[in-house]
């Protein structure tokens, strides 16, 4: 059980909104910071998309929604939280910057997070007062929908504030995943890098448009992702015999190789112009507003099915709606 009822985001980007839009569902009350000046209207417009989500997602009785206050400054956002979530750029000065201005002004046993996709930790913290209760939360965006958070902890976060942040993540229908060991870029977008570099070779050589590669995943393995990952896809391509007569038969070919591994292409002006070009051609009739509208009405409809087996992210959609029907008839 968590007891957060108070939370602080600072930086009210794609990722800070997406962490508003799944606190305030779950009824806790939220205090934002964010300089830029159409923060507050694109905060507003992911708040729309999720409302409109959470109302397809579930038909269980929900919390009332917290409440979201907009402040003028770090200080007054952080004064009153229990949880400090950091979502400014992927800077290392700028985000620690922020951490010791949150040092100045929050509860001394306030869990400070940080959304970084990739930064370790323990040099997140490095400059800290109190850096035992600093650990890095990474989510996916869409925050509100998608359940996995990986925890990372730095070498001064203390055990019990993972504790904590466990609880607090299950609490809010996520899946928190403790990364083992302090790595950049943890687990996920290291995958994703790997596909991501890919993908521009094969842009990049001319062996496929950005729209080829798209299909390449959506009507293949990317189905198959979503509900099995890595290893329990390739433990079933190995037929009856499993994962052992898999890799005998395609772990040699890793030697040849296939891929590119980790050499990247030059990310020039030339790239970047292929790709953008030929991004604006497969997807430029819509707006990223239909785009995000499509996406999500996409994976409600994969988390349903999944709920309905049991498996995977419909198990944790699953077991939080439990939790929210147990809330329901306490209240009542
Ligand atoms: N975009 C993704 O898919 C994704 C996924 C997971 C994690 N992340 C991580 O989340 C963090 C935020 O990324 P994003 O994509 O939301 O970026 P973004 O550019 O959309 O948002 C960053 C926001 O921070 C604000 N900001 C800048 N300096 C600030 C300050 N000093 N105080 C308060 N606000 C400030 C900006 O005005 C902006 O609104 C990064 O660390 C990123 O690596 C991003």
């Amino acid at each position: 059980m968590s007891t957060i009822q108070t939370a602080a985001i600072i930086g009210g980007g794609v990722i800070g909104a997406g962490w508003v839009a799944r606190f305030i569902e779950n009824g806790i009350d939220v205090a934002i910071y964010d300089p830029a000046s159409d923060a507050v209207a694109k905060i507003e417009a992911v708040l729309q998309n999720s409302r409109y989500a959470y109302n397809k997602l579930t038909k269980v009785q929900r919390k009332r929604e917290g409440v979201v206050s907009y402040c003028d400054s770090l200080a007054q956002a952080v004064s009153n939280a229990q949880i400090i979530v950091e979502s400014v750029p992927e800077r290392l000065e700028v985000k620690q910057s922020v951490y010791a201005e949150i040092e100045s002004h929050a509860a001394s046993d306030a869990m400070i997070v940080s959304s970084t996709s990739g930064i370790m930790p323990s040099d997140l913290q490095s400059q800290m007062h109190n850096p035992e209760r600093l650990l890095v939360a990474h989510p996916f965006n869409p925050v509100y929908l998608l359940p996995l958070v990986e925890l990372v902890a730095g070498q001064k976060t203390r055990a019990s504030v993972i504790d904590a942040a466990k609880a607090f993540y299950l609490s809010i229908g996520m899946k928190p995943l403790l990364v083992k060991k302090e790595i950049e870029a943890f687990i996920a977008d290291r995958l994703l890098e790997a596909i991501w570099r890919e993908s521009l070779w094969l842009v990049k050589d001319g062996v496929a448009t950005t729209e080829d590669i798209d299909d390449a995943v959506r009507f293949g393995f990317g189905l198959r992702y979503a509900q099995m990952g890595v290893f329990d896809t390739y433990r079933v391509a190995g037929g009856e015999a499993g994962m052992r007569h898999f890799m005998a038969q395609f772990g040699p070919c890793l030697k040849w190789p296939w891929s590119k591994l980790t050499d990247v292409p030059d990310f020039n002006e030339e790239l970047v112009d292929l790709i953008a070009t030929q991004s604006d051609q497969q997807s430029g009739h819509m707006s990223i507003r239909e785009m995000e509208r499509m996406r999500d009405d996409n994976l409600i409809g994969i988390l349903h099915a999944l709920k309905d087996n049991n498996w995977g992210a419909g198990e944790t959609l699953a077991n939080h709606e439990v939790r929210l029907l147990e809330a329901a008839n306490d209240a009542s």
